[in-house]
């Protein structure tokens, strides 16, 4: 008798499939279609089927090996998406009970973008400037950057597992698992993969239905919430009455302030300072990606300077944007986590100040040092600028401290340089 491993999908429920054996492929994709004959409009197909030598075997193989992306532990019902589903396949095709292939779904095919042509009032009319578009523009672009999971799962690896024991970890500008990668965020597939290594309480995440709908996910902001029973895992999905899933909406809030530990994202861009005044107002431990210059920026120096925020481990240059393209932005990693042994430290050339190439320090209209290149004048007294790079190698952590609130924008010969922070040595008596 033959036997066969399949996943098959309802099409109400896009992002999870059933993976199943069968000794009929026919009979089986009719019973699941008679269930749910009622209602004609959910129906099941397969979206992949081959045969295999021993399919209980194999069965139990894909159980163990998915076993933190299994939903449902009874029904065998698995989180589905484009990556996921390729590495379904792969794992079954890889088994030596594989025997052959016997149909997969054809690639997704590309989104078509219909413009519909309509009357735009000009610019002049909306009292903006071509200039205001391109800035408008690049700032929905970057907020619509989507973070890649090699570099989630790069960061994250660095920290103590011990952090996330019992912790309900906070996801609050990420969709949960989507039809496709675009519309899953790598935070929280990292946390489902390895929600039980590191022992998580639970994960919440947030859908924000507000902005551009790029992806048709919809407009209402929508809460996701996993944990993870004895019978898998149980995914809850809520979209109460005028959630809007921004990070500042009331019921964000509640979660934020009565129910998360840990908060993990990365926010958009152009809402950094509103971001990180919450996150930081709420006292709760953070770990999150943010533009690289913050540390110069007067309106985060502050937490720097009091010692509420510091880097991350990693910086992080490449994002994903929507059409899945690589695309560069200047990201770290910010957090008030412990950071043990900061490799970045030896970036750090912490050297007299005769021995500061010529070409990496000068001396300002006001008589300020700006030192470069991570260069860092020992036993230097005064007040001197240094370049938010230093500040992300842990400067902070070596004996140093900010001193002005305000970024520092020094002038040389009359003529504006790259604005700095100011830092000096902190004495000991
Ligand atoms: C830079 S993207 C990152 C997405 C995802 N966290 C990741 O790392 O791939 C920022 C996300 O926040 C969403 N967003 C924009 N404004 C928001 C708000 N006020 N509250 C929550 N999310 C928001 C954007 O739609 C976008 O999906």
């Amino acid at each position: 008798m033959e036997e066969y491993i399949y996943i098959v999908q309802a099409s109400l429920e896009p992002s999870k499939c059933k993976i199943g054996k069968t000794n009929d492929l026919d009979r089986r994709l009719k019973e699941y279609n008679n269930m749910t004959g009622k209602s004609k409009e959910n129906i099941y197909q397969y979206l992949f089927a081959c045969e295999v030598k021993n399919m209980s075997a194999v069965e139990n193989d894909i159980k163990n090996f998915f076993i933190t992306l299994r939903e449902n532990k009874s029904k065998e019902i698995y989180f589905y998406n484009d990556p996921l589903f390729e590495n379904y396949v792969k794992f079954i095709k890889a088994h030596p009970l594989f025997v052959k292939e016997i149909l997969v779904k054809p690639e997704n095919k590309k989104q078509i973008v219909k413009i519909v042509k309509k009357t735009t009032p000009s610019l002049e009319e909306r009292g903006l400037t071509h200039r205001d578009v391109m800035r408008k523009a690049q700032k929905v672009d970057n907020d619509e950057f989507y973070t890649r999971l090699e570099d989630v799962e790069k960061e994250l690896v660095m920290y103590d597992k011990a952090i996330w024991e019992d912790k309900v970890v906070f996801c609050n500008c990420d969709d949960a698992v989507g039809n496709d990668e675009r519309d899953t965020s790598a935070f929280v597939l990292y946390f489902l993969n390895n929600f039980k290594e590191l022992g998580l309480k639970k994960l919440i995440c947030t859908h924000y239905g507000g902005g551009i709908d790029l992806f048709n996910q919809g407009t209402k902001g929508i809460i996701y919430i996993y944990i993870f029973t004895r019978d898998g895992f149980e995914e809850l999905k809520e979209s109460p009455k005028n959630y809007t899933g921004s990070f500042d909406d009331p019921l964000s809030l509640k979660i934020l302030n009565h129910e998360a530990d840990i908060v993990c994202t990365n926010p958009p861009f152009s809402k950094a300072i509103e971001y990180w005044k919450i996150i930081i107002e709420s006292g709760k431990k953070f770990l999150i990606i943010s533009n690289v210059s913050n540390a110069i920026n007067t309106a985060f120096i502050h937490y720097f300077k009091n010692n509420k925020v510091w880097a991350g481990y990693n910086r992080v240059d490449w994002f994903l944007n929507y059409k899945k393209e690589l695309v560069r932005a200047s990201g770290s990693w910010y957090t008030n986590l412990p950071i043990t042994n900061r490799a970045k430290y030896n970036h750090l050339k912490i050297v007299p100040l005769k021995d500061i190439p010529e070409k990496h320090k000068q001396y300002d209209d006001s008589k300020i040092l700006l030192v470069d290149n991570c260069y860092i004048p020992k036993g230097y007294k005064k007040t001197f600028a240094v370049s938010a790079r230093s500040i992300l190698n842990g400067l902070l952590e070596n004996g140093y401290k900010i001193v002005q609130d305000k970024r520092y924008e020094p002038y040389i010969n009359g003529k504006a340089g790259f604005a700095r922070v100011l830092v000096q040595k902190i004495m000991n008596n």
